[in-house]
């Protein structure tokens, strides 16, 4: 048995050693049971469950508080099972599938049949993605080919998604009947989704692989979701999601300290998340600085756990210096802008 909301402390070690498989084994069992299951991957953690059980799928919008009409990705094992959920797969698709799972891509397809509504939020399309992740690899193939695990990154509906297990207890705690743990995440910032459902390559959510690198890879240009009709109901594309409880505000690196220091002088405790170095002549107890990774790379990994941090150190305000305006921090600008939107 398992106590709700515990953690099977796995950690990541190379390879998988037999408390691991025990521990995925368990998972499975639980699954197949109809259970909700918290798993790592290396963009986030997810919130799975048996993707043909729309119960056990059901429960993922209880318990994330989402609306049951956003559709939630189905995690498969193998880019060679996209016609099990795909009914048509331009060769484009294929190919970035081919090439870059496992990895964090998403890509929006017609669904097949037997996808659930629960699933796909009523929706012809389903999203699919093989996650890059020891565990979440043996996990799917314990479960077995023909299953898939449906998972939104397991946090509460338009919150921080989750990098380590322990903000997966503290968020959801016993609502989850078990959460694996496999460490911090790798790569720190959701899947880039792609959707092919109008024929064309779009792009609905920047993420972990840049934009460039997939384009380059298929030789076409992927142009923006059509602002006029949107791809329905994708929870990550609305203007505010992904937020601290924190009011969030970007800056300029210029204009950052500079800010900072006027909100302290007004007894506004704040938190700087900042890629240039804090001034010398800056030093205030009502200030402090999470100094941040100048690698895109690097700060995409940190940012959500950093952005835990702040927001848990109870400070009136956040603080965070605008990321260069290239590809590969796309997703970590896009991330910024939608935890500044206050609810
Ligand atoms: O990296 C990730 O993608 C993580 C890990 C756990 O795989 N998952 C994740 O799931 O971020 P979620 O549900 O938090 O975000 C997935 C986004 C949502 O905005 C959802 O609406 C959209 O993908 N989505 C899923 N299926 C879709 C579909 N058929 N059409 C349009 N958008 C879809
Ligand atoms: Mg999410």
């Amino acid at each position: 048995m398992t106590n709700r909301g515990s953690i099977a402390s796995t950690r990541l070690k190379p390879g998988l050693d037999d408390t691991d498989r025990h521990l995925v084994n368990e998972a499975a069992r639980l699954l197949r049971a109809g259970c909700v299951v918290a798993f790592p991957t290396e963009t986030v953690y997810g919130l799975g469950a048996d993707a043909a059980n729309p119960d056990a799928v059901r429960r993922i919008f209880t318990i994330k508080g989402r609306p049951a009409n956003h559709p939630l990705i189905v995690h498969i094992s193998h880019a060679s099972l996209l016609n099990q959920w795909a009914r048509e797969v331009p060769e484009a698709a294929r190919h970035l599938a081919e090439r870059f799972w496992p990895g964090p891509l998403t890509l929006i397809l017609q669904r097949q049949r037997h996808v659930l509504d629960a699933v796909t939020g009523g929706q012809d399309s389903v999203g699919l993605r093989v996650p890059d992740h020891p565990l979440a690899l043996e996990l799917l193939h314990a479960l077995g080919p023909e299953h898939g695990l449906a998972a939104p990154s397991a946090n509460r509906f338009g919150r921080i998604s989750p990098t380590k297990a322990q903000h997966v207890r503290d968020e959801l705690g016993e609502a989850v009947d078990l959460i694996l743990d496999g460490g911090p995440c790798r790569v720190g910032l959701e899947s880039t989704i792609i959707s092919f459902v109008s024929g064309e390559p779009r792009l609905l959510r920047p993420g972990g692989i840049p934009t460039g690198a997939l384009e380059e890879e298929i030789g076409m240009k992927i142009s923006p979701d059509d602002p006029l009709h949107p791809s329905m109901r994708a929870s990550g594309g609305m203007p505010s999601h992904y937020a601290p409880a924190t009011p969030l505000e970007i800056w300029p690196g210029e204009a950052l300290w500079h800010h900072a220091l006027a909100l302290a002088e007004k007894e506004i405790r704040v938190a700087v998340l900042g890629l240039t170095a804090m001034p010398p002549a800056i030093n205030n107890v009502l200030m402090r600085h999470f100094p941040m990774p100048t690698q895109a790379a690097d700060y995409g990994r940190v940012l959500y756990d950093t952005l835990r941090q702040a927001d848990a150190a109870g400070f009136d305000r956040l603080l965070t210096e605008a990321p260069p305006n290239e590809d590969s921090w796309r997703a970590v600008a896009d991330r910024l802008q939608r935890a500044a939107v206050q609810f």
